[in-house]
């Protein structure tokens, strides 16, 4: 990643940062309204999407997947062998869940709409994320398919 890439991600994800559960759970509503089926494999499955923002449960999933993108952010330029691991260990933690590479997909387009919106990206900034998110993504769907997905 050039420093400028590294810079466009940092400076975007600052928005979300000051506020990690509720931009989460922003992303994490959309997710599960845009695809309805990836709602099955969450214990909060038969709650209604309008009750999701209160639901204990939902907002810590939410925070949770959130801390892995603030870590990412966080080495992103610095510490390649660190966002190896975070995403590989995300991939061991994940593959007895069986979820396809689909709805790993579907959660990007939610996260770069959301994100897009809420930080008012520029194309270039649009740009970066997209490279950080081929990035990320490779080395979860290679581990995953090492692991036997
Ligand atoms: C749990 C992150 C994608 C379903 C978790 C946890 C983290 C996390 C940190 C808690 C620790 C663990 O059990 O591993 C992420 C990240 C993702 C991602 C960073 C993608 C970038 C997905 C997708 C689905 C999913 C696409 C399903 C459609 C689940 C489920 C749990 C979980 C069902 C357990 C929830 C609970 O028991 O409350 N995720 N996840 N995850 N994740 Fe993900």
């Amino acid at each position: 990643f050039s420093a400028q890439e590294v810079a466009d991600i940092k400076e975007s994800w600052e928005v979300p940062k000051a506020n990690l559960t509720d931009s989460g759970a922003a992303i994490l509503v959309h997710f599960v309204t845009k695809y309805p089926d990836n709602l099955m494999h969450f214990p909060f499955k038969d709650v209604p999407i309008v009750d999701l923002n209160k639901n204990e449960r939902f907002r810590s999933h939410v925070t949770k997947i959130m801390k892995v993108f603030d870590n990412s952010v966080n080495v992103l330029g610095a510490d390649e062998a660190q966002i190896t691991q975070i995403w590989q260990d995300l991939a061991k933690s994940h593959v007895k869940r069986q979820i396809p590479e689909k709805s790993y997909l579907e959660l990007r387009d939610s996260i770069l709409t959301v994100l897009s919106e809420a930080a008012k990206l520029t194309d270039a900034q649009k740009a970066s994320w997209h490279k950080m998110l081929d990035h990320v993504y490779a080395i979860l769907f290679q581990k995953m398919s090492e692991l036997g997905a």
